[in-house]
This record gives C-alpha cells, structure tokens and sequence, in this order.
C-alpha cells in the first residue's frame, strides 16, 4: 500500500488484477461494469477503514461478549454522475444505512472545465461522513467543484475514492482542499491532449453504460 496524507493506493493482487482487465480494451460493457463495482467494493473496504466501532454485547450460540459494531457518525456516499454512480450503487450493498447523494456533472469538451446541471444531496449531510465517487480522477476540476458543492451543503468530513488517478488531478484536489483524503486503484502517468487519463482505461462512463 502507498499512503500519503493526500493519496491511499491500496495496491492489493485482487483490486489490480481486475482494473488490469478493465483497462483491457477487449473487455465488454456488461464485464466493466461488474469489474467497476466489484473494484469499487475493494476501494471502500480500504477507504472506510478508519470508520469507528465500539464493543457492543452480543450473544453467540455459544457465549456472551462484546463485538465491535459501527459507530461513530453515518455515512452518506455521493456519485458524481453519471460514472460515478455505478461505485454508489456496489458500494451501498456494504452499507446500507448510507444516505445516497448525487451531483450531475459534465466535462465541457472544448475548455474541460466542469459544468454542474444537478445536485440532490442527503439533508442532514453535515453530520454525515461523505464518500464521493469519481472513477477518474483526471484534470481534478469536476472533483473539486463537487467538493465545494459538497462543503456549501455543509458537509464536513469527505473522502473522495476513484477508480483510477493522475498527479495532476491528486495535486488539484489537495491545492483545492487539503483536508480530503483520496482512496484511489492505481496513480496512472498523466494526460494526454484530450484530458484522458494514460494509459488508462478509456472513458468510464461509454465502457460501464455502453455507449460511444
Ligand atoms: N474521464 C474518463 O472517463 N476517462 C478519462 O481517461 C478521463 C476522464
């Protein structure tokens, strides 16, 4: 595992073997998107490592004792659409008590800057750990104003986990807001011309919804 206070890439044989297959360009629509969740589940184990638990007493079949249970504040995940909400949707599976926000987002093709057309998030949102989702990290412009939108809504503890990342994008999230911690599969090189990650795996949202 790779861990700086900025960036946990948990490097672990199960979560790069399947992104390897994912970044495989013969892998179809209904595989990515099974890989994209599966990736997701493996994301959050690493990203909700530090939620708290307390002991509570419980009876086994055999004895009574105290085992830890979640505790602490909720959780609300929050996908920024449309990829990332395929990570929402494997990860609530794990956590069913989430709240689930969304943020509508798209990347402007000719200056790449983001464009926000929606946001519905949970009411109670600051009281709430946030885990926004956004497969790939790239330029970082449609994280960062997700996250303000997130901290105008109140939000106070956000970590952002994404399939894939770039220093560029790490270094633009951290410049923006350095108290948000990001969970990420694998740092890839960089950009190229168009803002696509390298090498990458294409673009998230035609592999998962099979559009191009
Ligand atoms: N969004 C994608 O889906 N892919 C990239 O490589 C970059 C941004």
């Amino acid at each position: 595992m790779t861990t700086s206070p900025v960036l946990t890439v948990p490097h672990h044989p199960l979560l790069l073997h399947k992104l390897s297959l994912m970044r495989d360009v013969q892998t179809g629509v209904k595989e990515f998107r099974e890989l994209a969740a599966e990736v997701s589940l493996l994301l959050a184990y690493e990203a909700m490592r530090d939620l708290e638990t307390e002991p509570v007493t419980l009876t086994t079949p055999l004895a009574t004792a105290a085992f830890p249970m979640l505790s602490g504040k909720k959780l609300a995940l929050v996908a920024i659409l449309r990829a990332g909400l395929v990570m929402t949707d494997s990860i609530v599976r794990l956590v069913p008590a989430a709240k689930v926000g969304h943020i509508g987002m798209y990347r402007d093709p000719e200056t790449l800057s983001p464009v926000a057309y929606y946001s519905k998030l949970p009411a109670d949102i600051a009281e709430r750990r946030v885990f926004l989702t956004d497969p790939m990290l790239a330029t970082g412009g449609s994280a960062v104003a997700a996250i303000e939108n997130l901290k105008a809504a109140g939000a106070q503890s956000i970590k952002l986990m994404s399939i894939l990342a770039v220093p560029e994008g790490v270094k633009r999230v951290h410049d923006a807001h350095p108290d948000v911690e990001i969970v990420a599969a694998a740092l890839d090189d960089g950009l190229n011309d168009h803002g696509y990650i390298m090498p990458g795996l294409g673009d998230a949202g035609d592999r998962i919804y099979g559009t191009k």
